[in-house]
């Protein structure tokens, strides 16, 4: 069940350009939460913002959520001006959340940007699995040092190609790309977290060959399934990212509705 709850903020960290890693400590302990899942988090500041802001669950241990974060407008600005014991409030944990990987086979994970996050965690709840790990940023300097993170589990590649292409449709390709010219590997299942073309493309590529879940972004207001903001097509009816999702299955997505 969702709850609203108070967090500390442990430490706000910048990684890179615009990326930040924020620790949170909540009043609970968090060994429920499953990858996926997100929370809608209260980032007031100097700029006004009434509604919370949907974030991945990037890792969850003890008592402690982590958070990769790109300032990309007022909520997120706020967020990275914040300094360590302020107190946000949250609800948690919002969505549902991704199905348990393949202990017989490999898992490929294709992450773009800060959608690497709930993939991430999916590689430390799971240490049994292994997981073939792409990540892609769309510039160098936005790369956040996941590699050094990640565990013996995760075979880790990085890809960015922001300076060979001419526009930014292209190049969300790339990531898919630079997989299939250097990859041999046939996945078991596949994962995908990032911009709603690069999901679609992975989904295209592999559909009706490998089972492909995708963890959708939307605008959202009351991130529980009421408002309906941010509603989209299925292939079995309209759904919700925030309540429904925001992991389903890529085939059942229906991509221009997004
Ligand atoms: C389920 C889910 C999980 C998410 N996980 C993460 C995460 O782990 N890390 C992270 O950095 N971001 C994540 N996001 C996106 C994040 O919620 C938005 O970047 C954030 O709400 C922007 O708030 P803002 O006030 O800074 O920007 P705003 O001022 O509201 O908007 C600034 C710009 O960002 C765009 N934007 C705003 N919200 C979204 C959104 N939901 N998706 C795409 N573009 C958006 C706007 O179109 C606008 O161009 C997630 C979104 C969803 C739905
Ligand atoms: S944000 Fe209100 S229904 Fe999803």
């Amino acid at each position: 069940m969702i709850e609203k709850t108070n967090s500390t903020i442990l430490s706000n960290e910048k990684l890179a350009s615009s990326i930040y890693l924020l620790k949170l400590k909540l009043k609970e302990q968090v060994s429920e939460i499953l990858p996926g899942q997100f929370i809608q988090l209260a980032c007031t500041g100097n700029e006004v913002t009434l509604l919370k802001r949907p974030f991945s669950i990037m890792n969850a241990y003890n008592d402690t959520i982590d958070i990769l974060y790109k300032v990309v407008g007022k909520g997120t600005l706020n967020l990275s001006q914040m300094k360590a014991s302020r107190e946000l409030e949250l609800l948690i944990p919002c969505g549902n959340y991704f199905s348990t990987p393949t202990s017989s086979g490999v898992n490929l994970l294709i992450g773009g940007g800060v959608g690497i996050a709930p993939l991430f965690f999916l590689t430390k709840k799971f240490p049994d699995c292994h997981f073939d790990l792409w990540y892609g940023t769309s510039r160098k300097n936005e790369r956040g040092p996941i590699d050094n993170w990640t565990g013996s589990n995760v075979k880790f590649h990085f890809h960015s190609d922001w300076n060979t292409v001419s526009n930014v449709e292209e190049f969300q390709g790339t990531i898919l790309d630079a997989y299939k010219e250097n990859s041999t590997l046939t996945p078991s299942k596949i994962y995908t977290c990032g911009p709603t073309i690069m999901m679609n493309k992975i989904t295209e590529n592999w559909k009706n060959k490998i089972p492909i879940e995708v963890s959708l972004e939307a605008r959202m207001a009351c991130g529980f399934g009421v408002c309906l903001g941010c509603s989209f097509k299925t292939t079995s009816g309209q759904k919700t990212v925030c309540s429904d999702g925001p992991v389903f299955n890529g085939e059942t997505v229906v991509w221009e509705s997004l």
